[in-house]
């Protein structure tokens, strides 16, 4: 599939963006591991999520669908999972992969995990050796370290403090939930604070956690218990329109009710400090135990700024929109210490560097990141995604703002994170600004 992207001068209207990704796949995980019923409402409906969910039905927890994002869960319990038929197939979806494999090394059976091509690609050893200092099995390609991977689960598994290399929500979520079946209390450290949506919910679901900041303890014992989930927006989602809002010549975007949890909302953060008007209204009442606004927008002229450190894990999927956002700035942009998109759904600083070039943009890979020159007009050109959601929307909304139309190749992969994304954009837009063809 390709995404035929024509220029606009305006963007108007409301929108609501699907589910959050994270909190969806944590929900499903999580729910399968209670005891009792988990009813979650505003489930992303994306191909990653449902890996999860077609993945827990096969370890033997009950998935009812209700309705659009609306399911009903009802756990097999710390004890109840079963040996799955045949191979786990995670598709795309790193966090699938990764946190199954946290669960699966505290099952008393075997199981195998693959996924797609760009998935079989990408580092597991982060998550499997800390599972074998644990006392897991778990054996595959390159010395254990990419997919497939076979898991022998052991009960109970072996207590440890684990400092991550790493500042990883899929390490760390893997690490605490195979705490779950250890013989004492799991603690894991990271370098600087990831997404902390593992805590909040499980902690709703009755787990026992000490958080302090960049470390968290789980104890075993006891067990988890179902919880209704209201799942909010997805700020990476959100993403595309804010920075599309904020480039395009007139202006004035409000997305409803995203999630806006400080250790996701780094963007916000970027986007205020570059110049952009952004306003958020709370939405009402806590839902899973995130905050949510609805996020308004207006264009405005941005300046080019540093991006490092401890804010970028709070950003880290946003990084290809941000590109775009800093090719319309003036000055320079550098954003540093992301060495982490290499290892993404591709190499996002190869690919964001070498599309965006293609369309004019002044911009230079570095190890660990990209440095920009903002103020040249993009122009349109055939590019490519690299079989990655965040690249293929990040260029449709460079498309927005280059002179001329631009194609963006093999688009079919936004259906992982962000199905419904061309027509909400269409429609902000008043017109078919962007059109899908085979
Ligand atoms: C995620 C964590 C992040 C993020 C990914 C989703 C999660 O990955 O990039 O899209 O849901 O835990 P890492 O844990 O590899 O940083």
């Amino acid at each position: 599939m390709r995404i035929r992207v024509t220029p606009v001068s305006r963007l108007e209207g409301r929108v609501e963006v699907p589910g959050d990704k994270s909190i969806s796949h944590r929900a499903a995980l999580f729910g399968a591991l209670a005891r009792g019923r988990t009813e979650i409402s505003g489930f992303l409906e994306g191909e990653d999520c449902l890996n999860t969910l077609e993945a827990i039905r096969r370890l033997g927890a009950e998935v009812t669908r209700k309705g659009p994002g609306h399911y009903l869960v009802d756990g097999a319990g710390l004890d109840g999972l079963g040996e799955p038929a045949d191979i786990l197939d995670c598709g795309n979806s790193g966090t699938t992969a990764r946190l199954l494999l946290g669960v699966l090394a505290g099952q008393p059976f075997w199981s195998v995990l693959t996924g797609d091509e760009s998935l079989r690609r990408r580092p597991m050893g982060r998550v499997a050796e800390p599972l074998r200092s644990m006392g897991a099995t778990v054996v595959g390609r390159d010395g254990g370290k990419r997919l497939p991977l076979c898991v022998g689960g052991t009960r109970p598994l072996k207590a440890i403090a684990y400092r991550s290399p790493v500042a990883s929500a899929q390490v760390k979520t893997a690490l605490l939930l195979a705490g779950l079946w250890a013989d004492g209390p799991v603690t894991v450290e990271e370098p600087a604070l990831s997404r902390d949506h593992t805590e909040r919910m499980l902690e709703g679901f009755g787990a026992r956690l000490e958080i302090e900041r960049r470390r968290v303890t789980i104890t075993p014992g006891g067990e988890l218990r179902g919880q209704p989930v209201a799942v909010p927006g997805d700020i990476s989602s959100a993403a595309f329109f804010l920075v599309a809002a904020t480039i395009v010549n007139e202006a004035r975007v409000t997305i409803a009710n995203v999630g806006v949890n400080p250790t996701r909302a780094g963007l916000l953060d970027v986007l205020a400090a570059m110049g952009a008007p952004l306003a958020r209204v709370p939405a009402g009442g806590t839902q899973a135990a995130e905050p949510a606004a609805d996020l308004t927008v207006t264009s405005a002229a941005l300046r080019g700024g540093e991006v490092g450190g401890e804010l970028v894990p709070r950003l880290i999927d946003e990084v290809p929109v941000l590109a775009v956002a800093a090719c319309a700035a003036d000055g320079v942009t550098r954003i540093r210490d992301a060495a982490e998109l290499r290892v993404k759904e591709s190499d996002r600083i190869h690919a964001i560097a070498t599309e965006l070039g293609r369309m004019g943009a002044d911009i230079v890979e570095l190890p660990d990141g990209l440095e920009i020159r903002g103020g040249t007009r993009l122009r349109g050109a055939t590019v490519h995604s690299a079989g990655d959601h965040r690249i293929a929307m990040a260029l449709v909304v460079a498309g927005l703002v280059a002179d001329g139309s631009t194609v963006v190749d093999d688009t079919g992969c936004i259906a992982t994170s962000f199905p419904g994304f061309v027509q909400a954009l269409n429609a902000l837009a008043g017109r078919p600004c962007a059109v899908t063809s085979p």
